[in-house]
């Protein structure tokens, strides 16, 4: 207990990335496989006229139907089981009273926590019949993640990640938000390393940004959540403090997976159990 305490104190400390043992895995799948099922569960209610503080109802009581806790309730003073953003809402939106309408897009964002495990994921889901612009977005989107995700294996680096990320949403004329990142997680939510999603850019000064070159080692765990502009990558916060939304106002999508380094490649813990992968959910 006393060893415990001081080795995560150490890791908070320094910023070390921690690596789970073995048995981690089984209860990031556990945690993993609950918050996908949880998508799987809300894509059957994505429809016009439907609230996304309904949507997000049905969300907190499938958690604790399954006697899972919801990773975001009471988080930093937030009061929802889910995060979910419209249109050209990039992330942290806020679950309301405003029925979808015919057309939109939306990010719905779930992280549970099973036997004090994470399971981080987050999905686009369409409302009615989008146009081409918007499902060509989200379907680069999800691309990108893959490509993010494929690249992972011992040695590989963080930078890598984010090139293959960059590349992929730059060649369709999306960009790449820079304000939001990956991150760790395990027994804690919000855990290092941050994971971005760009492999370099140059800020308006001139300044180079560029993503570390970490390697990644088995039994890191942590997620991979590209969000991926229509327009410029630039966000601007809303005045309730959490909406992240484009300054430009362009549409904006994201998927999110939970993923581990694991001995020679990477393991996904948050594949839809049904299939439903991206939209449109047959
Ligand atoms: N699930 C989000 C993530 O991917 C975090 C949401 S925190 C909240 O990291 F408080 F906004 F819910
Ligand atoms: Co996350
Ligand atoms: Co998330």
């Amino acid at each position: 207990m006393t060893e415990h305490v001081l080795e995560n104190e150490t890791l908070i400390r320094t910023g070390a990335i921690r690596r789970h043992p073995p048995e981690a895995f089984d209860g990031m799948r556990k945690a993993g496989e609950l918050a996908a099922a949880c998508l799987d569960m809300i894509s059957q209610h994505v429809s016009p006229g439907v609230t996304t503080e309904a949507l997000d109802n049905r969300i907190r009581e499938f958690v604790f139907d399954h006697h899972a806790l919801s990773a975001t309730i009471g988080y930093r003073g937030y009061r929802h089981a889910s995060c979910i953003s419209l249109n050209h809402v990039i992330c942290h939106g806020i679950p309301s009273p405003k029925a979808l309408k015919n057309g939109d897009i939306l990010n719905i964002d779930v992280t549970v926590i099973v036997d004090g495990w994470h399971g981080d994921t987050s999905r686009m889901f369409f409302a009615g019949e989008p146009k081409v612009k918007a499902r060509r977005l989200v379907e680069t989107t999800y691309d990108a993640m893959m490509a993010g995700i494929s690249v992972i294996r011992p040695g590989a680096t963080l930078y890598d990640i984010g090139k293959a990320i960059q590349e992929l949403a730059e060649a369709q004329g999306f960009s790449v938000v820079r304000d939001f990142c990956g991150h760790g997680l395990g027994e804690v939510f919000h855990d290092a390393p941050n994971v971005v999603h760009y492999a370099e850019y140059k800020d308006r000064l001139g300044g180079l940004h560029k993503a570390a070159d970490t390697e990644l080692l088995p039994g890191m765990f942590f997620t991979v959540e590209p969000m991926i502009n229509e327009g410029k990558p630039d966000v601007k916060l809303l005045k309730d403090n959490w909406t992240a939304v484009s300054r430009d106002k362009s549409l904006s999508a994201q998927f999110e997976h939970s993923v581990g380094v694991t001995e020679d490649g990477v393991e996904i813990f948050t594949t839809s159990p049904g299939g439903l992968h991206q939209p449109p959910y047959l």
